[in-house]
């Protein structure tokens, strides 16, 4: 089991987020931005599944998970709360979030169903944010430098997500959960998460306006397709998700070791 440490971030959220706070690239910024809305539904359906799936465990299994569990639903309400704060200078630049009600409605088809399909597409998504989270950790000058504070809050959010990593994965093996739905359910979520990242970015550059523009253009095709490419450089780990005996533990976690050793100034552990 991993020992999950639940850490306050000591940055301030009061002060108001820029137009394009990454890198003054409009594309970035918005792709970032859209993730960012995503995160207060999705990662409250996090924290319900596991917390549901450690109540279907047998009594031994639970003490097993125990720490753990809190641990992740700990990181996770922090990721949450903070993302909510960041998500509100964002209305009050005149974004609009369409990510968060189109994911309320589809999660209404999930209740009273199995807790194992709950986990599966939570060990899923969990996936995709540790690859996602790799790649920031090893790129972390994408970010820019013009806003310190969230550069600090995306690797912080990283490191963390590469941390817990194998929870929901580990939970979902502990339920008796197959590998063909675990399959299933990565495909769909596969499609989903690139659908809904892809509206939300395009609905974020139009309301700032730079939907139409060359640069955002450019920028997407370097960010996404380039020789540090977002696309190029998840789509080994992400389909490493496919294999029969794939386990998350099995890609590397060191940058999101390092990052927090190296940045300890930056947060307190909680209850330590
Ligand atoms: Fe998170
Ligand atoms: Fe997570």
């Amino acid at each position: 089991m991993t020992d999950l440490v639940v850490r306050r971030l000591l940055i301030d959220m009061d002060a108001p987020i820029a137009r394009h706070w990454c890198a003054g690239d409009a594309f970035r910024t918005a792709l970032f931005n859209a993730l960012s809305m995503s995160f207060p539904v999705g990662e409250q359906f996090f924290m319900d599944s596991v917390r549901n799936g450690f109540k279907a465990l047998l009594p031994e299994q639970q003490e097993q998970f125990r720490g753990e569990v809190q641990g992740f639903v700990g990181q996770e309400a922090t990721h949450r709360r903070l993302h909510a704060l960041y998500n509100g200078h964002l209305e009050r630049l005149g974004l609009v979030n369409a990510w968060d009600a189109r994911a309320r409605e589809r999660l209404k088809m999930l209740e009273g169903q199995d807790v194992r399909h709950w986990v599966a597409i939570t060990a899923a998504n969990e996936h995709f944010t540790a690859i996602l989270a790799d790649f920031l950790l090893h790129n972390p000058d994408l970010l820019g430098n013009e806003d310190p504070r969230l550069v600090t809050l995306w690797l912080w959010h990283s490191a963390e997500e590469s941390e817990h990593k194998c929870t929901a994965f580990d939970l979902y093996q502990a339920l008796g959960g197959t590998h063909e739905w675990r399959i299933k359910w990565m495909k769909r979520i596969t499609t989903i998460f690139l659908l809904d990242t892809l509206r939300q970015t395009v609905l974020n550059l139009k309301n700032d306006g730079t939907l139409w523009k060359w640069s955002t253009w450019r920028s997407a095709a370097s960010y996404l397709f380039g020789k540090r490419g977002l696309v190029r450089l998840t789509y080994r780990p992400w389909r490493d998700y496919f294999r029969r005996d794939f386990h998350p533990r099995q890609q590397d976690s060191s940058s999101s070791q390092r990052w927090l050793a190296e940045h300890a100034n930056q947060y307190v552990p909680v209850g330590a």
